[in-house]
């Protein structure tokens, strides 16, 4: 495992994008995980103002991202469909046919999880997987519990993530309370991940991650662990217990 303290968000976000923009160049036709969230948004910034400026070319590269509340059409300005699009797709060019989302309005969920599992498998797996981390210790939305699922599936937000995540709605009634995530399978078969804490709301489950050396169920994030390629790049106030 590797880890980098940035100085800040700003340091955070440009060294995430500058390790995805390598990426891309070693393999132009990259398959790439995305993550939504507080979190990220500087790196698709970053990474944006590097394609602007010729740096970087998605033409090639094909993304899935980690997860999308159920019930939230893509024009939804809280779906994370829409978010994607207006931090990242918008700006760049990745073509539309290498874009997958999960549908969180598909009239068959089951058959949506299937069918995306299917189309990962299909595209030969996640090359670079973008993470963020929950306040719980989530990743994609695979909540603490006595066990975790593989595959995709559809998963209840803990009342710490509906809480968290209050932030990007008017009010706690509306964060919804299901959402369809990518299965822990999927993300510890990414060949290489990066995983992304920023802020001081994050350094309590930073501390616990690093300092504990365990992995546990109760800590999606612990099992990154035991991943042989994980760069783990925090800001100095998400470092802040940890150091
Ligand atoms: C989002 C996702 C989540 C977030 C996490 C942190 O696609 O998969 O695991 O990365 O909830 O969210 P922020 O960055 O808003 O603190």
């Amino acid at each position: 495992m590797k880890l980098i303290i940035a100085r800040d968000y700003e340091e955070m976000s440009k060294k995430a994008a500058q390790i995805i923009a390598e990426e891309i160049k070693k393999k132009p036709n990259l398959v790439l995980g995305l993550a939504t969230g507080g979190t990220p948004v500087g790196t698709y910034r970053e990474l944006v103002k590097m394609y602007k400026n010729g740096e970087v070319d998605f033409s090639r590269v094909i993304t899935f991202n980690l997860d999308e509340y159920l019930g939230l059409s893509p024009d939804d300005e809280r779906s994370y469909h829409y978010y994607m699009y207006s931090n990242f797709f918008n700006h760049v060019n990745v073509k539309p046919e290498n874009i997958h989302i999960p549908n969180g309005v598909a009239e068959d969920i089951d058959e949506e999880c299937r069918r995306y599992d299917e189309a990962i498998e299909k595209a030969g797996g996640i090359d670079l997987q973008l993470l963020g981390i929950g306040v719980n210790g989530h990743i994609g939305f695979n909540e603490p519990g006595d066990e975790l699922l593989t595959a995709t599936h559809v998963t209840n937000l803990a009342p710490d993530t509906i809480k968290a995540n209050a932030r990007f709605f008017e009010s706690i009634d509306e964060v919804p309370k299901k959402a369809i995530t990518v299965g822990l399978g999927t993300i510890m078969k990414a060949k290489k991940i990066i995983l992304l804490a920023s802020g001081r709301e994050k350094a309590k489950i930073m501390a616990e991650l690093l300092d504990e050396d365990a992995v546990s169920t109760k800590v999606p994030a612990s099992f990154l662990l035991l991943h042989r390629d994980v760069t783990i790049i925090m800001d100095e106030e998400a470092a802040e217990v940890y150091r």
